[in-house]
């Protein structure tokens, strides 16, 4: 695990863009891992940016999201496509029709749909580079607190505390699902590189147990000590309880 520290958050929005431009600009057909939530924002920004002024093609390049909410679909403004068509997808060249989030509609089974992006990952050739956030009590995609080290991609039940920490993008009288299709910890290891962003205060005691902490389930981002190309990009209050 390599831990980079940065004065500021931007200063990690930009290192990260950096990774992914690299990549990019690398490999014929790379396969992107991306992440939702507002840490990635600040990214998705900066790669915008660098395909505007002519300097990153998303044109080969596959993704697919970590996780996804059930019980609304992809026109809904609360769905994490509409997020990444919103911050990234409808401002590059990148084919949407190469860009999957995992997802169960009605009717459909959840076991079948979880190994079927499994295998489309597998097909795209693996994940090369992941991004990644965390959540205050150390959720990684949606896998919360004692989800299984070795899981895949699956239904999983958000937590309370989830719940609360994401409820200040919902309105009021707005439907907040409880239940999202997220990748599994095994799943994200598989990627070659992980790149983990963490900025704020309120993410350092996830950060500690992240980084210092013991291999466990309980902070599931722990995960990421098993990784060989783990680096975790942290703004100084991110990182103000290592
Ligand atoms: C959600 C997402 C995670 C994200 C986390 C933190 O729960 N499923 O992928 O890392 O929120 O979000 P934020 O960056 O808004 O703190």
């Amino acid at each position: 695990m390599q831990v980079i520290i940065f004065d500021d958050a931007q200063q990690v929005a930009d290192s990260a863009a950096q990774w992914v431009a690299e990549l990019i600009n690398k490999k014929p057909n790379p396969v992107l891992g991306l992440a939702t939530g507002s840490t990635p924002i600040s990214l998705y920004k900066a790669l915008v940016n660098k395909h505007k002024a002519g300097e990153l093609s998303f044109k080969n390049t596959t993704s697919f999201n970590l996780d996804e909410y059930l019980g609304i679909d992809g026109t809904n403004v609360q769905s994490y496509r509409h997020f990444m068509n919103e911050n990234l997808f409808d401002h590059v060249d990148i084919d949407k029709s190469q860009t999957f989030l995992p997802t169960c509609n009605q009717g459909e089974n959840p076991r079948e749909q979880g190994l079927a992006y499994e295998e489309k990952i597998k097909q795209a050739g693996g994940v090369d580079l992941q991004i990644l956030g965390i959540g205050a009590n150390g959720h990684i995609g949606f896998n919360e607190p004692t989800s299984s080290l070795a899981s895949r991609t699956r239904i999983k039940t958000l937590t309370q505390q989830t719940l609360d920490d994401n409820s200040r993008l919902f309105a009021a009288d707005e439907f907040q699902p409880t239940l999202a299709m997220t990748m599994g910890i095994a799943t994200i290891l598989d990627a070659r590189y992980v790149i983990l962003m963490a900025t704020g205060k309120n993410k350092a005691k996830a950060v500690k147990d992240m980084v210092t902490g013991a291999l466990s389930a309980v902070c599931p981002a722990s995960a990421l000590q098993l990784h060989e190309n783990a680096i975790i990009l942290l703004d100084k209050e991110a990182a103000s309880e290592l």
